[in-house]
């Protein structure tokens, strides 16, 4: 649903159009407020014990005024991006619930947040807070008509506005995708099969008017290739699997001729797990296990989910995006454990436990990245268990042979609000994966460190070539809202991120 954004300047008085406006305070001062109004409101929360923390929210009545609401935020010590994305998120969910159509949002200039940051952690807040699933809850989508926002606006001091509005346009540009990874993952199994995600990767080249290519290898095609591994995870579902190429090359305007002399041009492969469900197959999960299982295709959403709005960003890079697309179901045609494939890259995998089957596709995705001659290859999956063990359901785990890339990821993930925590790929492990009969098993022997030992297998395909692998079986999904930004169901995790960190290369 779009919801219309503004940027205005600050002015002495309260916009007199919003209905609910949100101001930040830490406590002490109320933030961009004019003191006529922030005095009776220092008071009001004063008295009800407001203390201003980070992430606390109080709405205080404004009596015989236009605005009826002044939503105050806590920011704690001090004001950061992510304070306002929730703030402003916050602000949207109270509005909607209380029947405001009318949200401004108060952003004092600040050291700390600089204006294009600001507009983008507005921007980011309005729309991703403002996100609602409702595809099979009709009545549901109906409220959200009804109580859909009229405007939400940015009031800055008049210096910042031309920043802050590039700000916001840069974050509807980045929330597209995230609601599209956010609505993908939504999506139950038999509606999203492989043959679907490719239907939408074909829409996403239809809307580029050409700067995204498509192909598209089918089963016979994958097995042409010897993607042995890939097809020993599709072979027991009945539905078609399909691995899919994106790419989009940055044309003469992005990079000048001159220029395009002289340097190469960076070229980044996105990996994304495409299991549309994941049952286990063979080793098959238990019923509990199983009930969230139409989002192992998250990477694969987050990756559709740059794509879709990549081009917009005329980013002087080459991306390619890889999807091992398919399912992974038990019947009478799937693998067995014990059984060995070869991978793309010519090396034996011994497949112990069907239920490791993102470590295969990736295994022959990382293959064919390879064979791209990339600059950086990055990967994301709902790859184990054991990293949500690790870093519990808010926190990705990034692995890396480079630490410059890893630090470049980090970044990236740092400014877009999406918590990823490095993790080690300890060399004294590596033997954990190596197989009596082939040259790699696709389980431990050992049963602690999944995460790290799924990411050393994973090492194994990619060479020397920088690499990072982002485990999102976390933060892929929030059983219930993680906080005002991260609604309940697919979280749309690593597309913002991605696309800062592609953007770091202007
Ligand atoms: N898709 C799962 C991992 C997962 C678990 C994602 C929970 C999201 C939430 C993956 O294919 C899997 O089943 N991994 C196994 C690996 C094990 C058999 C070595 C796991 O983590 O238990
Ligand atoms: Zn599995
Ligand atoms: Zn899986």
């Amino acid at each position: 649903m779009l919801l219309p954004l503004r940027v205005r300047p600050l002015v002495r008085d309260l916009p007199a159009a919003a209905e609910v406006m949100a101001a930040f305070t830490d406590g002490r001062r109320l933030f961009a407020v004019p003191e006529s109004v922030s005095l009776e409101v220092q008071d009001h929360l004063t008295r009800v014990g407001f203390k201003g923390e980070a992430g606390e929210t109080h709405a205080v009545p404004l009596a015989g005024r236009p605005v009826r609401v002044l939503f105050a935020v806590g920011t704690g010590k001090k004001l950061t991006s992510d304070t306002i994305r929730r703030g402003v998120a916050a602000a949207v969910q109270y509005a909607k619930q209380e029947g405001r159509r009318l949200v401004a949002v108060l952003i004092p200039e600040q050291a700390e947040v600089a204006p294009v940051e600001a507009g983008r952690a507005f921007a980011e807040g309005a729309l991703l807070g403002n996100y609602r699933f409702t595809a099979y809850k009709p009545e549901l989508a109906k409220r959200e008509r009804e109580r859909s926002l009229a405007r939400v606006e940015l009031v800055v001091p008049r210096g910042s506005l031309r920043r802050s509005t590039e700000g916001v346009r840069r974050a509807t540009v980045d929330v597209a995708g995230t609601i599209l990874a956010r609505d993908l993952v939504n999506e139950p199994s038999s509606r999203l099969t492989p043959e679907v995600l490719v239907v939408h990767a074909r829409k996403i080249v239809a809307a580029s008017r050409g700067a995204v290519d498509l192909t598209v290898w089918n089963r016979k095609e994958c097995e042409a290739r010897g993607m042995g591994a890939f097809l020993a995870v599709a072979r027991g579902s009945a539905e078609e699997p399909a691995f899919l190429h994106l790419t989009t090359r940055p044309g003469e305007r992005e990079i000048p001729k001159a220029q395009a002399k002289t340097t190469a041009v960076p070229r980044v492969v996105l990996i994304g797990k495409g299991i549309t469900f994941d049952s286990g197959g063979l080793s098959l999960k238990s019923a509990d296990g199983m009930e969230t299982m139409k989002i192992d295709m998250a990477g694969a959403a987050a990756v559709l989910g740059v794509f879709a709005v990549l081009p917009k960003l005329r980013l002087p890079v080459e991306v390619h995006g890889l999807i091992a697309a398919c399912e992974n179901m038990p019947s009478g045609t799937a693998t067995k454990p014990g059984d060995i494939v070869r991978t793309v890259s010519g090396k034996t995998v011994e497949i112990l436990n069907t239920d490791a089957e993102g470590r295969l596709t990736l295994a022959d995705a990382l293959g064919v990245a390879r064979t791209l001659k990339p600059t950086a290859i990055i990967d994301l999956a709902t790859l184990t268990g054991a990293c949500v063990v690790s870093l519990g359901e808010e926190v990705a785990g990034i692995f890396s042979n480079d630490d410059q890339l890893a630090r470049a990821v980090l970044a990236a993930a740092d400014a877009a609000g999406e918590p990823v925590w490095r993790l080690p790929l300890v060399a004294d492990y590596r033997s954990q994966v190596k197989s009596e009969i082939a040259d790699l098993k696709n389980v431990s022997t050992k049963r602690w460190g999944g995460a790290i030992t799924a990411a050393l297998f994973l090492r194994e395909f990619v060479g020397e070539i920088p690499w990072a692998h982002l485990d999102i079986a976390g933060p892929s999904y929030a059983e219930k809202q993680h906080n005002p930004v991260i609604p309940a169901g697919g979280t749309g995790f690593g597309v913002r991120t991605l696309l800062r960190y592609l953007e770091s290369f202007v």
